[in-house]
């Protein structure tokens, strides 16, 4: 079992510095590989109400036995932003996990058109002052909404979840929330496995560390201080993902990695995509 280390949020929690992705996990396939991930040692579980797989993630979670120690994130869909509507949308959430508390909450997209961000926002505080929720944070957040729920709460949110992997690598967004306090937290990770595992650039670092390709894109990501969460549904590439810790790229290295940067795998740009 590889052991994933571990990093403090800006509330205190610990947040592992690389998780598993559950998009497409479902039914009992899907729950059978939750667990497997969590057998091989991975401690945060990334799902979203819109996943429609809330249930296979609480199933799993239960099977486990180690509730505990497993930080379990899901996300408020657009179509349930508002402060009452948050509040209903965490109960349905809860009922569907089967669990008493979720670690992290994230508002998946902000859906800016709608303007109830903030609103949502003061919901998922309200919800964690009342213990069932643990950490608050946000998804597709750009900087100026950051600044904005900022400004407007107190409060900044623990985690910024956002499309990043060596062909969309977030610079200036990672240096707001590195000011911030803000942990980077890196979604389609493998860029959706794409072409990108054949690149020159990262064959050529994996031959030379004795790793995988996809190993080389999730060191670039927590060596940059975001946290990884690839999807996968076979128990060997779940264990190769996760086993990242044991060799360091150079400076070097992760510059010729993020020199692939092009854009966004499609049009998910949080200014003007909505997603209910
Ligand atoms: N907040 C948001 O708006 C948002 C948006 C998109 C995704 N997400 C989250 O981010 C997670 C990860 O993103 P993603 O699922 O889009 O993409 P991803 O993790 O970048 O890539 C997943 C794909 O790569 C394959 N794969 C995994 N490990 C591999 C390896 N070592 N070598 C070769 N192929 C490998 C998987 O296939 P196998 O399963 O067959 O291994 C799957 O086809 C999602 O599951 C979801 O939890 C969040």
């Amino acid at each position: 079992m590889v052991t994933i280390p571990a990093v403090s949020l800006n509330d205190g929690a610990d947040f592992p510095e690389l998780g598993l992705g559950t998009y497409g996990l479902r039914d009992v396939a899907g729950v059978d590989a939750i667990v497997s991930a969590i057998d091989s040692g991975y401690r945060l579980l990334d799902t979203a109400v819109n996943y429609e797989n809330e249930t296979e993630v609480g199933e799993a979670v239960r099977r486990s036995g180690i509730r505990d120690d497993l930080i379990v994130t899901t996300k408020l869909p657009g179509r349930d932003h508002g402060f009452d509507e948050t509040i209903r949308s965490a109960q349905g959430s809860l009922e569907r996990l089967g669990l008493e508390r979720i670690d992290l909450y994230l508002i998946h997209w902000p859906n800016p058109a709608h303007d109830l961000y903030v609103d949502s926002f003061r919901a998922m505080l309200a919800l964690r002052d009342e213990g069932q929720v643990v950490s608050v944070g946000v998804s597709n957040f750009t900087e100026p909404m950051l600044a904005r729920l900022i400004d407007e709460t107190g409060v900044a949110p623990a985690v910024n979840q956002v499309e990043m992997h060596p062909y969309f690598p977030q610079a200036e967004l990672r240096a707001f929330h590195a000011a911030h306090g803000i942990r980077t937290e890196s979604w389609s990770p493998l860029a959706k496995r794409s072409e990108l595992l054949s690149e020159q650039v990262i064959v050529d670092i994996a031959a030379a560390h004795a790793v995988a390709p996809g190993q080389v894109v999730l060191r670039w990501h927590t060596q940059l201080s975001s946290t990884p969460i690839p999807k996968s549904a076979d128990a060997d590439r779940q264990r190769e993902n996760a086993d990242v810790f044991d060799f360091l790229l150079s400076g070097d290295e992760i510059a010729a990695i993020s020199a692939l940067e092009r854009g966004r795998l499609w049009d998910g740009d949080p200014d003007t995509h909505e997603e209910m």
